[in-house]
């Protein structure tokens, strides 16, 4: 079969991660020439939609949202007639015989589930009693994958039912991310950082993951989730496990996976005292948490700080700090590494030593800042001072924010090409839930309440004492 020429079906071909992120992705990797002229993507909702009309709605998508410089005309045009539509309804029989005849054999058939969780079973049915599936086939699954480890398993076994493990590909779009994936590189492609890469040498390590937005237009779904269903289990989870885990034998789906997995099976159960959850209250203009997710009496967290620790051999003694949340001070995503003091200093009563720090940038202004020690300049004898080794990868390499692939183009090229070491295996999502489950399940019976805190700030006071009780202090969101 050749792989680079598919045809890619979206379920929800009508939704908003459709108009947002796939379509205008789909776009960019065609302007690429990555996408085989000869390749379909065809649209699937319950609307009723004649191809026509259904590339006209594409179309303003991708003026919505294609960077301007982006759209061309004669491209877009190019683009647009590679485009079908086919309505069907999961809960329904019309239609899927349509849909059955419209794919081409001996092309790389794709299925992306961009819908309600709760529709997985009865699409993943569908397909397979319709023989609209064949050996070749792919399923990509959207987040959320359960929203605990009962129904994960569940899901994970209906589609067992109708699909191998290497036709699932469970989206976690923070894998798709450049800067996670550099990661690995930095990690592993360097001699300098594993060998220091271990609690002998890092103090601590943050990973923070701060927004601007706030829950409002979405509430329904997110006040049944919270900060830590929403970005915890998953892609928080992810980072830590890229820079926690063992260096895989190769870089090859499963090496990658096995590695993961073992780190998250490595994790601590969290007493309550080392997680602040926090809820944003009214102001800058905007409703609180409470408005926006129409619950007066909600206990669901917009905002989470936790310290983890993983129980193994690499990391005994070495913290992971995580934090996220909505509504924060900035949108600024980053991971960042505290060394340790070095074990003797020759430079007697000097003040100026700070420590070693990496940090990863995640966005924006992907990139990463290696802060430093050196001699302060000047005759004043030997003054020490921080300074950054400092690279923005689009400064570094010579390109454009604009031409940094979107997570969601990466892995849907990645669907194509068959390769799943950025999706999630089904242990691995489990394995997740079964630590984040215990911690969920305590909030509940206690009955414990979110903190507030004011829009624009860094989070809760609390936040602060997670860390200053350790004598630590988190980097500022900016
Ligand atoms: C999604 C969450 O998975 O990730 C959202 O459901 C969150 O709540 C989003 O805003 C963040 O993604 P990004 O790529 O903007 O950092």
């Amino acid at each position: 079969i050749p792989v680079d020429n598919f045809d890619l079906v979206i379920f929800g071909g009508t939704g908003d991660l459709a108009r947002r992120k796939i379509f205008p992705g789909l776009y960019r990797r065609f302007l690429a020439g990555q996408m085989n002229v000869d390749s379909r993507i065809i649209g699937a909702a319950r609307a009723k939609y004649s191809d026509d009309e259904f590339r006209a709605f594409i179309e303003a998508a991708l003026v919505e949202f294609v960077a301007k410089d982006r759209q061309d005309p004669a491209q877009i045009a190019a683009f647009l007639a590679r485009l079908h539509y086919v309505a069907v309804d999961a809960k329904e029989e019309g239609g899927w015989e349509l849909l059955k005849s419209t794919l081409r054999q001996n092309v790389v058939r794709a299925f992306y589930f961009s819908v309600a969780p709760s529709i997985f079973p009865d699409l993943a049915e569908r397909l397979h009693s319709h023989g609209i599936t064949d050996a070749w086939s792919r399923i990509v699954v959207e987040k959320p994958f359960g929203r605990d480890l009962a129904s994960a398993r569940a899901l994970n076994e209906v589609l067992a039912k109708y699909f191998t493990e290497a036709q699932i590909y469970r989206i976690d779009h923070y894998l798709g991310k450049e800067t996670v994936q550099n990661l690995m590189a930095v990690r592993f492609a360097n001699i300098l950082f594993e060998p220091i890469w271990k609690a002998q040498y890092i103090d601590h390590v943050q990973i923070t993951v701060g927004e601007t937005v706030s829950v409002n237009g979405r509430g329904a779904y997110y006040d049944k989730s919270g900060a830590m269903r929403d970005m915890v289990q998953n892609h928080l989870m992810q980072l830590l496990c890229l820079i926690a885990m063992e260096p895989p034998y190769h870089f090859d789906p499963d090496a990658v996976r096995d590695e993961k997995v073992k780190v998250i099976r490595a994790l601590q159960p969290v007493p309550p005292q080392n997680i602040v959850r926090g809820q944003y209250l009214a102001g800058n203009g905007e409703g609180g948490y409470l408005e926006h997710c129409e619950d007066a009496n909600s206990k669901t967290e917009s905002y989470i700080a936790m310290k983890v620790e993983i129980a193994n051999w690499r990391w005994k003694g070495t913290p992971f700090y995580l934090r996220t949340g909505k509504r924060l001070r900035a949108r600024s995503s980053e991971i960042a590494i505290h060394f340790k003091e070095p074990p003797h200093s020759i430079f007697d009563g000097e003040k100026g030593w700070k420590e070693n720090v990496l940090v990863i940038r995640l966005q924006p202004n992907e990139g990463m800042n290696l802060m430093v020690m050196i001699k302060e300049p000047g005759p004043g004898g030997m003054r020490l001072m921080q300074v950054p080794l400092d690279m923005t990868f689009a400064d570094a390499l010579g390109v454009e924010a604009e031409d940094v692939p979107d997570a969601y183009e990466r892995l849907i090229m990645d669907v194509i090409r068959g390769n799943q070491t950025l999706f999630m295996r089904g242990d691995e999502v489990e394995a997740a839930w079964a630590w984040t489950d215990p911690i969920i399940n305590g909030w509940e019976s206690r009955g414990d309440k979110p903190q507030g805190y004011d829009p624009g700030s860094s989070g809760p006071e609390d936040a602060l004492m997670l860390m200053h009780r350790d004598g630590r202090r988190w980097r500022e969101i900016k």
